[in-house]
């Protein structure tokens, strides 16, 4: 979604702001813009497309200079793409840029064409730029409170005042903002991956604070004019993370790294590498105390990691756990208590309706645990418990690394509640974390399949629709296969619980579509094989995988691909390698745009 980056420093600030958008260019979007003084005076350049015509606009333009000045990536939803309705928006003698959606925008365009003002694009971005300079009368401060009393919504602000040169005021509520100080100037964003460059601390600007940038300075105060001093955060990755780093697309990077991830996130919660330990994360042995009831709340991905979770954690604790889609369960009335522990999931920790589904749980008083790979992102700082997956910044829109650092986690949850619980033994932990470790040379191994897999993807590429099947964890592995595929090769598909193919979907196979069955999980496998054989009599193209060899009768499949053997629980892990390395090659043979697919965003911070 919308990136943001501001900049007041020693440096050439259409350098900064440019080099800023490029690095936030993954999370999507349509258009692009920046604003700068120059001269004292505010010059405001933007355009649809890419950031490479930016800075083509740009670098035509080089009669013009500046140490300080705001970027922004527009991903619309108010207003179609346009120039006009680009970022950043001027009205009098404000200029400014914006994440988040102002819900009452409408209401105040009225009140405002009363006024005889009247914007010029659809945005409503352009309407919080007209209210704050009908509220401004010289003291930016006092304006922008005016405006937070009068706006609804969630929004993070960078703003110019006109008579104020060489200083940015930023606002958020709801939409993250992250900040950092340096020798060369005061820099802000949307993300940590816009500020890498300059510094690995930084801050998050807290809700419904103020920050005014100088060249030497940031200054936060609440609404009552109170200075405060934001924890400082630190990230222990660099530029090198946020680069491709010799690959063609982040997405192959990110598929790679997972066997790191992984070992990173699970490493330091096993207590002399046989048992969970969640002591370093703080999370008590009490929080599982009296929980009748898990819900796991997410979206996309990570929601999809949250349906392997659920099979592990009832199996394992024998207590009911739901998986619930963030944007339905927020409007559900959900039934949670105090009894209940919520696990929200997310690798952005902003996803607006997860962090909605988060604050209800807070109301009803449920436990919270989440899962989140951005440190101190909303979803982690208003949690109860945080276990951060250490999976480093993930760039393509398609999320890899981060769903299996995230299934790794609700593994450790499972094991370590059900040891609390004592609905496994000691020894049967360990014998599961000893399989746990398994999984990374597993993935390592699965790697080297990448090029089988390629071969396959040629043919998949030339088809328009296709079905993912599969029981048991099979089944929420089949989910996470279709939607990265759907995601980057815009092919349509769907999963389907293999045993629920005859009742409908039976219908749609016939000769020469493809079929991707998953058969790793033996409680099931001969079950499996039949339903194979149903789509296999109506001719369907069937691309087999298992866990391990398989004296599987040739005649049911087209292709195989043989994962390197692991217990059935751990079978997720490489199934999801392989299906990763289906979407992506696939998208690659049909020559389109794999790490930024169109109309998605990485980071969905709107409803
Ligand atoms: C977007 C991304 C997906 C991601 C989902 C949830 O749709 O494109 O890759 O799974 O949001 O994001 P989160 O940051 O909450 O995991």
């Amino acid at each position: 979604m919308c990136g943001i980056i501001g900049f007041t420093g020693y440096l050439d600030a259409k350098n900064v702001l440019l080099d800023g958008l490029t690095a936030l260019e993954y999370r999507g979007y349509d258009s692009a813009g920046i604003a700068f003084f120059h001269k004292n005076s505010i010059q405001t350049i933007k355009t649809t497309g890419k950031v490479s015509s930016l800075r083509d606009k740009v670098t035509s333009s080089s009669e013009f200079t500046s140490t300080c000045g705001i970027g922004h990536t527009r991903w619309a939803t108010h207003g179609g793409v346009s120039d006009t309705n680009s970022h950043p928006h001027t009205f009098g003698r404000v200029t400014l840029i914006h994440n988040g959606i102002i819900e009452n925008y409408h209401d105040l365009e009225l009140e405002l064409a009363a006024l005889g003002k009247h914007p010029v694009s659809q945005t409503d971005t352009e309407i919080a730029a007209m209210l704050l300079d009908s509220l401004y009368e010289g003291d930016a401060v006092a304006a922008i409170k005016k405006a937070i009393k009068r706006l609804e919504g969630a929004y993070a602000f960078c703003i110019l005042f006109a008579d104020e040169p060489e200083v940015i005021y930023c606002l958020r509520n709801g939409s993250p903002l992250v900040a950092c100080q340096t020798k060369e100037g005061s820099v802000i964003a949307s993300d940590m991956v816009a500020l890498i460059r300059y510094s690995k601390d930084y801050f998050v600007l807290p809700e419904m604070h103020i920050a005014r940038l100088t060249k030497d300075n940031i200054t936060v105060t609440d609404l009552d004019d109170v200075i405060i001093n934001p924890k400082m955060l630190h990230v222990n990755w660099d530029m090198t993370a946020a680069r491709k780093g010799g690959y063609p697309h982040f997405m192959l990077k990110e598929i790679h790294e997972q066997p790191e991830s992984i070992r990173s996130t699970i490493a330091p919660r096993i207590k002399n590498k046989r048992l969970p330990d969640f002591s370093a994360d703080e999370i008590p042995d009490q929080v599982f105390d009296h929980i009748h009831r898990i819900v796991i709340v997410a979206c996309g991905t990570a929601m999809h990691a949250g349906l392997v979770g659920k099979v592990m954690m009832e199996k394992l604790l024998r207590i009911p756990v739901t998986v619930e889609i963030a944007s339905e369960f927020r409007y559900q009335d959900p039934i949670i208590d105090t009894n209940t522990l919520l696990i929200t999931i997310s690798q952005s920790g902003e996803t607006a309706d997860t962090l909605a589904a988060l604050r209800l749980a807070n109301e009803h008083q449920s436990k919270t645990l989440s899962i989140v790979n951005v440190k101190g992102s909303s979803i982690a700082r208003e949690s109860d418990y945080v276990l951060y997956t250490h999976a480093g910044p993930e760039i393509a829109v398609a999320s890899t690394k981060a769903y299996t650092a995230q299934l790794s986690c609700l593994y450790l949850i499972a094991y370590h509640f059900a040891l609390i619980k004592g609905t496994i033994t000691e020894n049967d932990c360990v014998k599961q974390i000893e399989e746990l470790q398994a999984v990374i040379p597993a993935i390592e191994k699965t790697l080297t399949l990448a090029d089988e897999i390629n071969k396959i993807c040629l043919n998949l590429s030339e088809k328009e629709d296709l079905f993912f099947i599969g029981r048991g964890l099979d089944y929420a592995l089949s989910c996470e296969g279709s939607i990265k595929l759907k995601e980057i090769s815009y092919i349509h598909s769907e999963a389907y619980a293999a045993g629920e193919l005859k009742h409908g979907t039976l219908s749609l196979v016939t000769e020469g579509i493809p079929v991707i069955a998953l058969a790793t999980q033996s409680n099931v496998y001969n079950k499996m094989i039949s339903n194979i054989r149903e789509v296999r009599a109506r001719e369907a193209l069937v691309i087999l995988i298992t866990n391990g060899e398989s004296d599987v009768d040739s005649s049911i499949y087209d292709y195989h691909i043989t994962l390197p053997k692991l217990s059935d629980t751990m079978a997720p892990f490489t199934t999801a390698v392989v299906l990763q390395l289906l979407a992506y090659y696939t998208s690659v043979h049909r020559g389109l745009n794999v790490d930024q697919p169109r109309n998605l965003a990485k980071s969905v911070t709107v409803e």
